[in-house]
């Protein structure tokens, strides 16, 4: 497994890639991996002849007071974890060779979508993801990228940004990742300490809550979110950020659930700002 860490460096090694035609497949991340990441990298490995995992904080999408500065990061352990699941190429760039002029950069927005869920309580947040993953793709050049449905929002919004550019990558969504008792795995999870551990299964509980009433026949989207947000009302630690119901392609908030709804939770557990979503229907 190789270890990259400037652009010309791994755009030699993707462009010697396509020259004998191998599929390259990118695993953008942050770091600080888990079995979530993982998974992304196990259907990499399956389905591309080059695996490339970026491993990369980006500053752009953090807002001022968020967690930027103390986000985990351990390129050791997680190479190794890497080069044992049989990626090729780790790519892992310092912050100055990403963005050299400083956060003074050209944006990539997608603007009808950016500042929905998510992106209203993280201003700035969606704009920072589309611009460097439009960056890692113009890097490494994939046929094929991989994302988790854990960010659903990311995901739609990726798969917009995809088809406006015209950007010659196809987006595969992967499940998200549970721990036995639903907790969705995440790289913020280890600033839990063992109470708010706990008190971070609010979210999938909330999730369920929805879902519940969603079997039983209830389609009227603001019955299903009164009953998820119930599951907040007796939860200290816990600050509900928003639950929302909405088409899981554009994000519009459904005010009636037709076909297929997508419905996101975000909560801080402490300080901590966690997110969970689940599919309703087909
Ligand atoms: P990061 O939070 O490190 O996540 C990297 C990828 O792993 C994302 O596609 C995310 O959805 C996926 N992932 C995280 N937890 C998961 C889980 N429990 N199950 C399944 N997939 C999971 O998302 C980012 O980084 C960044 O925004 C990035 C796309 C790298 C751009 O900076």
């Amino acid at each position: 497994m190789k270890i990259v860490s400037t652009i010309p460096e791994m755009r030699t090694s993707s462009r010697e890639a396509r020259s004998r035609a191998a599929r390259i497949g990118l695993v953008p991340t942050m770091g600080a991996l888990h079995e979530g990441h993982l998974s992304l990298v196990r259907a990499a490995c399956s389905q591309s002849d080059l695996v490339v995992a970026s491993i990369f904080v980006n500053p752009t999408q953090f807002g001022p007071n968020e967690d930027y500065a103390r986000y985990p990061r351990n390129l050791k352990e997680d190479c190794a974890l890497l080069e044992r699941e049989g990626v090729d190429i780790v790519f892992a760039p310092p912050v100055e060779e990403m963005y050299p002029a400083g956060p003074d950069t050209t944006w990539v927005v997608v603007e009808a979508m950016s500042n929905r869920l998510c992106g209203r309580s993280r201003p700035g947040h969606f704009r920072g993801v589309t611009t460097v993953v439009s960056k890692l793709f113009h890097i490494v050049e994939p046929d094929l990228a991989f994302f988790g449905q854990k960010d659903a929002a990311q995901v739609a919004i990726i798969r917009r940004m995809v088809r406006d550019l015209n950007m010659p990558v196809r987006i595969e969504v992967c499940p998200i990742v549970r721990e036995a008792d639903g907790l969705a795995l995440s790289s913020r999870n280890a600033y839990l300490d063992q109470d708010q551990r706990k008190a971070a299964l609010t979210l999938y509980r909330s999730l369920h809550r929805a879902r519940e009433r969603f079997d039983q026949g209830e389609r009227e989207t603001t019955t299903l979110i009164a009953a998820a947000n119930t599951e907040f009302v007796s939860a200290p630690g816990v600050r509900l950020d928003y639950f929302e119901i909405v088409d899981p392609d554009t994000l519009e908030p459904e005010p009636m659930i037709r076909k297929q709804a997508l419905a996101a939770v975000a909560a801080f557990v402490g300080s901590t700002r966690l997110i969970d979503n689940i599919l309703l229907g087909p």
